[in-house]
């Protein structure tokens, strides 16, 4: 009888060579979409007080910011406006406006970097007096067939404008095929569809609301639209309904509580599986890290490579820039 286990698993973590030679999974700054909100106005940047280190900036340095990204190898950023407010309406048309604050943050950043990829969010909360994702009744339910029809024209504009991806975020039914059909009839046939497939209704969104400024707003909450967090089978229903009206990639969000949702989703389909690591959790890492909780860096790389590990195929994610420079070293 030997004296020793017959197998050292240590062996393989013994030295930093081993470890990385062995590495099952990796993270690249080509994993990361960086989310930037935009405000109006000139020269400006705008802090974000419940996202410690992310601000709101002006259109006229946007384009900067996308540079920045595309110069560590981030492929990919997503556009969030905070609407002025005397311009949110209860039927959302600032949305529909082709000069609107995203469509000319598209443009600026389509002109000056145009090699890195834009994504839109198509919903209409930035642009609703009441803060809500679509139009409401008088009794404040959202209404579903009537919302699709001007997320259709709101992912026309975006496109219009240049944006090479469409998230819809919304969450409502026949949105994906609606806009597809919309896309390929305006000859933007490669314009892709991101869908926020599987979107809980989070207590994590909240710092979100206040970068677009729709917080104060909001009436009531949006579990008739977001998913139950109780699901998971729902949350495969949905990805094949988007899949089958046209989706080119899917989502799943909020991120690290859903880990098992993301594993799931890619296991079962097998197509592009993105992760919205969301504003609260951004919060949470920052907000330890400056309490003296954990290690800051350690916790935005270990977040991260745990989305990639679950499956994603990238992850959006405000810790973009940070991971990129830690990762290019
Ligand atoms: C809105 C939208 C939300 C987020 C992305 N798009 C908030 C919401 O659904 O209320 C959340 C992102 C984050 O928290 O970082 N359609």
């Amino acid at each position: 009888m030997s004296s020793f286990p017959a197998l050292r698993m240590r062996r393989a973590r013994s030295a930093p060579w081993i470890r990385a030679m062995l590495a099952e999974t990796r993270l690249h700054p080509s994993d990361f979409i960086w989310p930037l909100f935009i405000c109006d106005g000139e020269g400006c940047e705008e802090p974000i007080g419940s996202l410690p280190g992310v601000s709101r900036w002006s259109v006229d340095r946007l384009a900067a910011k996308a540079r920045e990204a595309a110069d560590l190898g981030i492929p990919c950023i997503a556009l969030f406006p905070n609407t002025p407010n005397d311009l949110r309406t209860e039927d959302a048309r600032e949305a529909l406006n082709p000069d609107n604050l995203i469509c000319r943050a598209i443009k600026a950043i389509k002109d000056a970097v145009p090699d890195i990829g834009v994504l839109t969010d198509v919903a209409l909360d930035p642009y609703t007096s009441h803060g809500h994702d679509g139009l409401v009744d008088s009794s404040g339910y959202v209404l579903n067939d009537e919302t699709v029809e001007i997320l259709v024209e709101q992912a026309l504009v975006q496109a219009a404008a240049g944006a090479d991806i469409v998230a819809p975020s919304d969450m409502m039914d026949g949105r994906i095929g609606a806009i597809r059909e919309a896309l390929e009839r305006e000859g933007h046939l490669n314009v892709a569809i991101m869908a926020y497939a599987a979107k809980y209704a989070s207590a994590f969104y909240g710092p979100f609301r206040e970068a677009v400024g729709s917080l104060g707003r909001l009436k009531g909450d949006k579990r008739s639209y977001q998913m139950d967090s109780a699901n998971i089978e729902e949350a495969l229903r949905e990805v094949d309904l988007d899949l089958e009206e046209g989706a080119d990639f899917v989502m799943v969000k909020p991120g690290l509580p859903y880990l098992d949702v993301v594993a799931r989703v890619k296991a079962e389909f097998g197509v592009p599986t993105f992760v919205y690591q969301v504003s609260g959790e951004y919060a949470m890492i920052e907000h330890s890290a400056a309490a003296g909780a954990a290690d800051r860096e350690a916790l935005i790389l270990e977040t991260l490579l745990a989305f990639k590990r679950a499956g994603a195929s990238g992850i959006l994610t405000y810790h973009a820039l940070d991971a990129a420079r830690l990762l290019n070293g």
